[in-house]
Parts: C-alpha cells; sequence; structure tokens
C-alpha cells in the first residue's frame, strides 16, 4: 500500500456546477495530473481517474484493493467522448442511449485498441455510460477526458452515497473528494450487454427493466452461475459477496408478518449472548411487542412499495446499522418490480 495522501475535501451545490466553480476547475488539474478525485453521481460516488491513463487506473485499483479481474466503468460527458475509448455506437444502440443518457444506464461497447488493458480487465468490451449529475458531467467536460470511475468504496464493502461513505473508505487514499450531498438514486447504474441479441441485463439498477422494454422489447436477465470463480463470468464483479456488511444479512419475504417472526427469533437467540439485532423497518411494519423489545436497533427505511425511496435509502440504512455489536441485520426483501429488482440483487449479494 502506498502512503497516506492527504485527501481534500471541495464543496459543490449541483445546480452550481458550472465550468468555471473553483472546485471542478481544482478536480479537474487533479485529473488531469493522474489522481484520483471520488466525485458524486446520481447513483453512487464513484472513484474517479483518467481512463486513459495507466498509472491512475492502477492507482484506482490500489485504493479500492479491487481485484485486477473486476473492470471499471468509463464516464464520458457526451457522444463525442466515445470515440476515444471505444468503436462506434451501433445505430440500434444510439436510439437506446438517446433516451436513457444522461442517466443511470451503462453499456457494453467493443473497446478502443489503445485504451489501457487494467481498464476492462483485459476483455474486449468496455463499459461506457454518461452520468445524469450535472457535476460528474461539468468535470469530465472540463477535465476533457473519459473518466473510469467504480464505486468509491473499498472492494467488497457497501457503496457509498454520500461524501462521509467515501471518507470512511478511502481517506488519505485518493487526492480529493468533490462533496455535492448525498445521491439522489441510491443504487449504481444498470448494466446491459446490448451488443448481444437479445440485449442480456448483466446488473440490475437505476433504470428498470420495464424501462429498458418499453424502449427495445424483450432482454434477458443474467444470473451468475453459482461455483464459478469471479474471473471466468461474463460481468466479473457481479460474483462475490458484496456490498456487504460485517453483520449477518438475514433477509425474509417482503411481508410484515414475516419480519416480526424473524424479529422475534433474533432477538431470543441474540439477546441471550448480549447481541444487537438490527432492522431495515419499513414505515408503520413494526408492532408494539417489536418497538419495546430490548436490543433492537432500527432503520426508518422508508414507505413498503415506494422503491425509489428505499433504494436511495438502502446503503445509508446498511452502513447506520453496521454498528460493533450488531450481530445480525434483518431486511424485508422487495418485489422484482421497478428498482425492486435491483434491490433484492444488492441484499442477495450482501447476505451470500
Ligand atoms: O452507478 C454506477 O455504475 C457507479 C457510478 C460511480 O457510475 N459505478 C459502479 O462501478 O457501480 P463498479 O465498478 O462498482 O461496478 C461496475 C460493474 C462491475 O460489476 C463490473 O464487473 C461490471 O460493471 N463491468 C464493467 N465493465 C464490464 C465489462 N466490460 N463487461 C462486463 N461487465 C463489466
Ligand atoms: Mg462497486
Amino acid at each position: 500500500m502506498s502512503d497516506p495522501v492527504n485527501t481534500r475535501r471541495f464543496n459543490i451545490r449541483p445546480q452550481d456546477a458550472a465550468s468555471r466553480h473553483p472546485a471542478i476547475v481544482e478536480c479537474a488539474a487533479i485529473l488531469k495530473r493522474g489522481g484520483l478525485v471520488a466525485i458524486p453521481t446520481e447513483t453512487v460516488y464513484g472513484l474517479a481517474g483518467s481512463a486513459l491513463d495507466a498509472a491512475a487506473i492502477a492507482r484506482i485499483f490500489e485504493a479500492k484493493e479491487r481485484p485486477s479481474w473486476d473492470p471499471l466503468i468509463v464516464h464520458v460527458s457526451d457522444f463525442e467522448m466515445i470515440a476515444r475509448i471505444a468503436a462506434e455506437l451501433p445505430a440500434n444502440v444510439r436510439t437506446l442511449v438517446e433516451r436513457f443518457w444522461p442517466g443511470p444506464l451503462t453499456i457494453l461497447l467493443k473497446r478502443a485498441s489503445h485504451l489501457p488493458l487494467p481498464v476492462t480487465a483485459g476483455l474486449e468490451t468496455v463499459a461506457v455510460r454518461m452520468p445524469a449529475h450535472t457535476v460528474a458531467r461539468s468535470l469530465i467536460a472540463v477535465a476533457n477526458l473519459p473518466l473510469a470511475a467504480p464505486s468509491a468504496n473499498r472492494f467488497g464493502r457497501t457503496s457509498p452515497t454520500t461524501a462521509e461513505h467515501v471518507l470512511l473508505d478511502l481517506d488519505g487514499r485518493i487526492d480529493a473528494i468533490l462533496d455535492a450531498g448525498p445521491t439522489s438514486i441510491g443504487v449504481e447504474s444498470t448494466v446491459l450487454d446490448v451488443l448481444r441479441t437479445p440485449p442480456l441485463l448483466l446488473r440490475p439498477g437505476g433504470i428498470t427493466r420495464e424501462q429498458l422494454e418499453d424502449a427495445i422489447g424483450p432482454i434477458e436477465i443474467y444470473s451468475a452461475p453459482q461455483r464459478v470463480q469471479p474471473e471466468a463470468l461474463t460481468s466479473p464483479g457481479l460474483a462475490a459477496r458484496h456490498y456487504a456488511p460485517q453483520a449477518r444479512v438475514v433477509l425474509v419475504n417482503g411481508q410484515q408478518e414475516a419480519l416480526l417472526e424473524a424479529i422475534r427469533q433474533q432477538v431470543a437467540t441474540e439477546g441471550e449472548r448480549g447481541e444487537y439485532v438490527a432492522v431495515m423497518a419499513p414505515e408503520g411494519w413494526l408492532d408494539q411487542a417489536a418497538l419495546s423489545a430490548g436490543g433492537l436497533v432500527i432503520f426508518d427505511w422508508g414507505t413498503w412499495g415506494d422503491w425509489t425511496q428505499l433504494a436511495q435509502n438502502l446503503f445509508s440504512g446498511l452502513r447506520y446499522l453496521d454498528k460493533p455489536g450488531v450481530n445480525v441485520i434483518i431486511c424485508p426483501l422487495p418485489p422484482e418490480e421497478g428498482l425492486g429488482l435491483a434491490l433484492r440483487d444488492r441484499l442477495m449479494r450482501a447476505a451470500r
């Protein structure tokens, strides 16, 4: 591990994301020098470095302790920039991205031959997205660089939706953080392999399956085979236990009675050992018995059925509950509809 650096902190409001804003100018300069900056996007914070600079890419993997087999997403601010990292957009893909970009959709394209190989972990495709966050896009445009940016957490941990989350994992390992407040969507982008027919949904995320199918017709959903080494998977990052709190995550059916029953059981067994039980609690779901149970730590997750709100709060909730002394986090599992699909995916990987 490299010597610690002083991580500089810049603040900016999303509505102030002009190209002359001093925080943007300063962070663009750091990126041009090959430095690393944690940046806000509409999904989660990303750890950005120039996608064209092999040394910067190596530092991203080191700071995150990310295995070299897990490829990065490259972020662009406009369509012209794609030519610097990938082959031209196929015509049928152009319609799709014109509908969802800028926004939380990542697509796979054939990579440009000069792109440093570690960016794609040696794959022939590169994952590309145009973020909707004004600060992210302004920064990419001012730096005039396509930015490789995985989520700004240490590998395997919960993704960061605030600057505080980023600093807990990466303070002293990166040159700067650009703090624009909490992210709005709260789960990562949808990753879609558009080079296949039908397109293959590799990671459910901010753009829902329903939205995609409305735009392009039926798509397939990838399910990672069990007992395969991650490096051998179609999308390597989809494997492993991920988004993972230290505490054990126990998932229950998305029904109030199932949640209450799980709380009763866990409080009884864990309480005996003096351990805390934590719960991601939908509004109005806890009864008096649960509310007055000693040893229960509660996070008010939001309104069940409002998947947008639950997605916004998911990672801060898991981080909030993951405290010393908390042995188990109980969480009801949303159905496979809308953003519920992304919520299920993150929770099931946290529980693996
Ligand atoms: O919302 C997001 O996508 C955030 C923000 C910062 O943009 N970024 C993000 O990056 O979530 P990361 O690195 O945490 O997740 C990228 C995922 C990984 O699961 C990786 O394996 C997959 O995308 N991926 C990247 N390039 C790929 C490729 N060429 N083929 C298949 N999967 C790829
Ligand atoms: Mg990640």
